[in-house]
């Protein structure tokens, strides 16, 4: 398992390798994005986004399946071509400036057909080829826990494995801003904190990392901002803590039940401030948890529909999406 001391051993030699620093005349965003759109045929896939993200910070992007992360994501990295907008990457315009703006930033792609034939250590290789001051393969190897796989095929590679590689390669060049499409879609959960690790020692390195992830509760512990995106739109974009505070909702009650119970059943109870019923699944929001109980206990009786899986919490993000597009992003 890697520990913090193998990632501070990373910080130093890539500091010293490239020895790029943020100069104080470098503008407060790492990234700045006016209007982007683009559309697929009729599909508008990203409709008119604006966002910053500040240097320094951990960015988050959230969404259900075809919001539009991937493809904001991929227009930035200069691998799309916006229908229209501005995007303003380290200090440089795009596309005027993209030759010289991808020296200086890591990309890992949600698809990454990985070049199978080749080991580990090849490719890491292949890929510290196109900078000018690489990193260190094995250190860019020991980041993401791989560094007793150097010798092995890319095909015999686990996919949790191969998706850790695709975040290795993304390191070679020690960018100022790393891009991470759903970094830990399908790890185990001792990859994932991992991936979590390597994320948060960027920021220690006062790097910036702008990430998707399908997995609200990830974009919580770790972004310092979250932006919600739906059918190609931010739909809200703060701290995640504000975001949850914005609710206004002290408690929540979630349960599955047997049968098929509508929000109208549980909304008209004086004790439930919001509620959502999805696939026979209950999310209520109140401030008062005992009269909300037993007005539950008592519907439930009236209505006669079983109680299964109750559980008690505080407000998550995954409420905010729920309050804001009346879905659940895990649908
Ligand atoms: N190359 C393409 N051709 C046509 N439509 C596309 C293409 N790429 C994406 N789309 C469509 O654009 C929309 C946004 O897709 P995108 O991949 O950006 O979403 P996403 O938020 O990254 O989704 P996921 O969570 O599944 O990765 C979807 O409706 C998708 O079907
Ligand atoms: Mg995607």
């Amino acid at each position: 398992m890697l520990e913090y001391g193998d990632h501070k051993h990373l910080a130093h030699c890539l500091s010293t390798e490239t020895g790029q620093r943020v100069g104080p005349s470098m503008s407060e965003h790492a990234l700045i994005v006016r209007n982007l759109t683009k559309s697929y045929g009729s599909v508008r896939a990203v409709d008119g986004i604006s966002f910053a993200i500040r240097r320094g910070a951990i960015f988050c992007l959230v969404g259900p399946n075809g919001a539009g992360k991937t493809t904001t994501m991929e227009m930035i990295e200069g691998l799309k071509q916006p229908d229209s907008g501005e995007i303003v990457l380290l200090d440089m315009r795009l596309p005027q400036e993209l030759g010289r703006a991808k020296q200086m930033i890591g990309v890992q792609l949600q698809t990454t057909g990985l070049f199978e034939r080749l080991t580990a250590g090849e490719l890491v290789n292949l890929f510290r080829s196109f900078y000018a001051r690489p990193v260190p393969a094995a250190d860019v190897l020991k980041a993401v826990s791989l560094e007793t796989k150097s010798d092995q095929l890319v095909s015999q590679l686990s996919g949790g494995q191969q998706q850790r590689l695709a975040v290795a390669l993304a390191l070679v060049n020690d960018p100022e801003l790393l891009f991470l499409d759903e970094p830990t879609a399908g790890l185990d959960p001792q990859a994932r904190r991992e991936v979590w690790r390597l994320i948060q020692s960027m920021k220690q390195r006062e790097k910036t990392v702008f990430m998707t992830t399908h997995y609200m509760d990830e974009a919580e512990k770790l972004s310092d901002e979250v932006a919600i995106i739906d059918y190609g739109k931010i739909i809200a974009h703060d701290a995640p803590r504000n975001l949850v505070a914005g609710l206004n909702k002290a408690n929540v009650i979630e349960f599955s039940t047997d049968s098929d119970v509508t929000d109208n059943q549980f909304s008209g109870l004086r004790s439930v401030s919001a509620a959502t019923v999805l696939n026979k699944n209950v999310v209520l929001y109140t401030t008062d948890v005992k009269e909300c109980l037993v007005d539950v206990l008592n519907l439930s009786q009236s209505l006669s529909f079983e109680i299964k899986d109750m559980q008690f919490r505080n407000p998550s993000l995954e409420d905010v999406f729920i309050e804001l597009t009346g879905r659940m992003l895990r649908e």
